[in-house]
Order: C-alpha cells, then structure tokens, then sequence
C-alpha cells in the first residue's frame, strides 16, 4: 500500500484527461470505460488548473473539479461562486485523506480568486459539513395521482389566453438560456447555466451512453411572451388490463409566472394516457400542490437536502443580500478550514441593503461558517438552530432577531443539479 506522500495530488493535464474520466466512472460506480465521442464531449468541461486529480504510481485514483458559476443571493444579486463536482476517490484509496487534500487546494485558490461562496451537491449528507458546506436549500418532488387531482379532464388549453407549444431541441436551445436567465435572476438560490448544459439537456452532446429526446413544451402568455418551459419523459406502460397507466417525468420545468407554472403543471396533467406525473425536484414551497383541486393526490416522493453552500468571504456574502427588517447583529464565525472565521457586525436598514464589518465587540450570536451559510439563504431558522445546540446565543433573543432579518417569504431553491 503506498503511503500518503506518494499520492500525488494536483491539477490533471489535458492528456492526462481520459484516464481522469475512467477514474471518475469508477468512483460513481458507471462502467469504466466510455466511448471516445463521450470522452471528447466531456473534455469540454476541463478547465486547466481546475480538474485536480490524485496519482498513484502514475495512475489516477482521485477526481475533483470546480468551475465558475453564479448564485443567486437573498434580493437577487449573483454571487461569484466555486461550483465543485465530479468528486470521488477510487475505493481502493478512501479514508486516506484524498477528497480533504483536494478541496483544501480547491478552497484555498477560490478564496484567493475572490470567489464568495463555494457550492455543491452532496451525494450524502455526513461528507461534507467538515468542510464549512451547509445544506442552505432543499427540494421536494411529488408525484401526482392525475384521476385523484380533480381536475377537469376535458381540459383544452389556458384559460388565461395563453398558448401551449411543442418545441423541438432547437427551439429548446433558442429559447431556454434567457428564460432561465429570468428565472434565476429573481430566484434565491438559483444558478446559472453555461450554454453546454443546454447543448447536454437536449442531447447535441453526448455525455453519458443513453440519452432518450424529451418531449418540451413552452407556455407564451396572452402577450406572446415566452415565460415557461417543461421538459419531460414518459414510459411505456399499459398495465395487465391493457389499459394506458402511464407516468410523465418531469426533468426540468421552468416558470417566471404564476400563469406559466399553472398552465405548465395543468398541462401535464392533461395528457392523454397519463395518469401519473412525477413533478422532478422543485422547490419545497412550490405552488405545485395547491394548483389541484385536491393537494392530496401530490403526494411527498422525495423531500432532500440540495444546494450546499461554503461561505468565503464573509463581508461580500452579507453585504450582497438584502434583510427582510431594519436591525444589526454581531456574529461569532468559526472557520475550522481557517478561511472567513472572525467577529462580524451586520448593519441592515430599512430599504433591506446590509452592511458588513469586522469587529471586536462583543457577539450576539455564535455559529460555525457552515450554519452561515444555512441562514445566509433564508432558509433555516436561527431560533430552530439554537434549539439543536448550533447556534448559541450569546444575547437573549439575538436568534430571533437574526430571524426577523435573515427569513424570508418564500424559500430559496436551486432548480439545478451538478
Ligand atoms: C466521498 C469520498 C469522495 C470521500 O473521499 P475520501 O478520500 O475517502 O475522504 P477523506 O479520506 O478525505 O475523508 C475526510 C473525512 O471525511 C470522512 N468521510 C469521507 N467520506 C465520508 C462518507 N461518505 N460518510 C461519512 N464520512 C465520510 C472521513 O472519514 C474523514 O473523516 P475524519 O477526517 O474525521 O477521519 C469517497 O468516499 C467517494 O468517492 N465516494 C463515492 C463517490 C461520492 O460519493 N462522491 C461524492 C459526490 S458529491
């Protein structure tokens, strides 16, 4: 076995990028070896210096990548983010320090670009908290009973004066990116998408060996205006009476109006031979339920933990979000990867700007930079917080107070995965 100064940890070069990816298939369990058209496609997301890799003995046995993004903060203002993925060590290597050495370096060469936040997805709860990551938005899909719903089967189109068209990849590939763009510019937690994910979700690239078309539909408002889209799958399914029980995907449905998301979902729920439509992952406030007749027939598939967030800079996270009351506030942060720790005083007044500064006053609240970054969304509660001991108030009343200024009306949500 050799030893952990043999393992070299560092950036993988752009030849070094095939055997990268087959360790990268065998860490998320995939068949080893792809197809070089698969292998190309994904060389398109190698950024040099950013695609970190361990070797042993000159075999690559560790995959990390990060890539810049934008996430969108409390009020709307993007955020520069260090979006981490693809990461896994061989099972021949864990538990040896590998994933600790390769997100050290990725976190410190953000911090020292300047990004604010790092985010990422976890595969599972317990691995990445020791990092300073928190689990800042959740998701939730449903799946709808359709013949529960009551909703009206004869249904014909919106009533709003609205329309409903099938599009194509290519009008996917027109329309999509600045509907998105809407979107996320207004939704907490939300992230922007380069024009490869539109280019892999409509299969012009070929990332991984199956890939079945979508079916996509746009909503236009009765302006003409584009403000929704869904794309989504359906099985083969007739049951042994031979009678059509077919459930629809949803793989990703994007609304910037109540109008369009009602359409979008009544829509689902109209087509013939369907009987059961699994929502994808949504936002755990979504209108979703409430657009039937009867809540009940969407019932709760999955309920998750999503968008985990590193806060690294403490100044600019706060000072880019907006406050839900006038008040100030001085947090205790404690940083044990030694990146954004320290006293801060948080001024926010009544037009919802924030400002931002170390101080050595004494605190109102301390939390570890992970719980930041929970609260920093508007998602968690202060209060919830000091009750499961990771929160302490160092003044009576300082979580509830942090709430007033720190919740907000409806939750933040990352329609993403990646
Ligand atoms: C998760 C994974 C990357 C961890 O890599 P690793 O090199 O074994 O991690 P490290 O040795 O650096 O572990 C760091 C610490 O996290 C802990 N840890 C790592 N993975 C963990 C897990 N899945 N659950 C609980 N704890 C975990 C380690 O025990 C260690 O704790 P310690 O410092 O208190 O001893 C690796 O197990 C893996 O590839 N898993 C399959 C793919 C995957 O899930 N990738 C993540 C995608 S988001």
């Amino acid at each position: 076995m050799s030893s952990r100064a043999d393992i070299d940890v560092r950036p993988v070069t752009e030849s070094e990028f095939a055997d990268w990816n087959r360790a990268l298939n065998i860490g998320f369990l995939r068949e080893p070896t792809s197809d070089d058209d698969i292998i190309e496609a994904r060389r398109a997301q190698f950024t040099p210096g950013r695609s970190l890799g361990a070797f042993d003995g000159g075999r690559c046995v560790a995959t990390f990548r990060s890539f810049a993004q934008e996430l969108t903060a409390v009020g709307g203002a993007s955020v520069a983010a260090d979006a981490v993925t693809n990461v896994t060590v061989a099972p021949t290597h864990r538990r040896r320090g590998l994933l600790s050495r390769m997100m050290a370096q990725d976190l410190a060469a953000a911090k020292e670009r300047g990004d604010v936040v790092a985010t990422l997805i976890a595969a599972e709860y317990p691995i990445y908290g020791r990092y300073g990551f928190g689990p800042a938005t959740s998701t939730t899909e449903w799946t709808i009973d359709v013949p529960r719903s009551g909703l009206d089967p004869r249904w014909a189109g919106p009533e709003d004066g609205g329309r409903i068209d099938l599009v194509d990849a290519e009008g996917v590939r027109k329309l999509g990116p600045e509907l998105h763009e809407r979107l996320r510019r207004a939704q907490p937690g939300a992230v922007s998408r380069d024009e490869l994910w539109w280019r892999i979700t409509t299969g012009a690239v070929r990332f991984h060996p199956t890939f079945h078309e979508p079916f996509h539909a746009v909503y236009r408002s009765a302006g003409g205006e584009v403000e929704g889209m869904v794309a989504y799958t359906a099985d083969d399914n007739w049951g042994d009476a031979k009678q059509p029980l077919n459930t629809a995907r949803v793989k990703w449905l994007t609304a910037v109006t109540p109008a369009a998301e009602r359409a979008l979902w009544r829509y689902l729920c109209s087509v013939d031979w369907v009987v059961k439509v699994r929502s994808g992952w949504r936002a755990p406030d979504d209108l979703l339920p409430h657009l039937l007749p009867d809540p009940r027939a969407a019932a709760v598939t999955t309920q998750a933990d999503w968008l985990w967030v590193r806060i690294l800079d403490v100044v600019r996270a706060l000072e880019a979000r907006t406050y839900e009351a006038a008040g100030s506030l001085v947090l205790e942060v404690a940083d044990g990867g030694g990146l954004s720790g320290g006293r801060y005083r948080l001024e926010a007044s009544a037009d919802g700007a924030g400002r931002c500064v170390p101080t050595t006053e004494g605190a109102d609240l301390a939390l570890d930079v992970a719980d930041l970054a929970v609260l920093w969304l508007g998602d968690e509660s202060a209060v919830r917080l000091a009750a499961l001991g990771r929160v302490r108030e160092e003044r009576a009343g300082a979580a509830r107070q942090a709430d007033a200024l720190l919740r907000t009306s409806r939750r933040p949500w990352c329609p993403d995965i990646f």
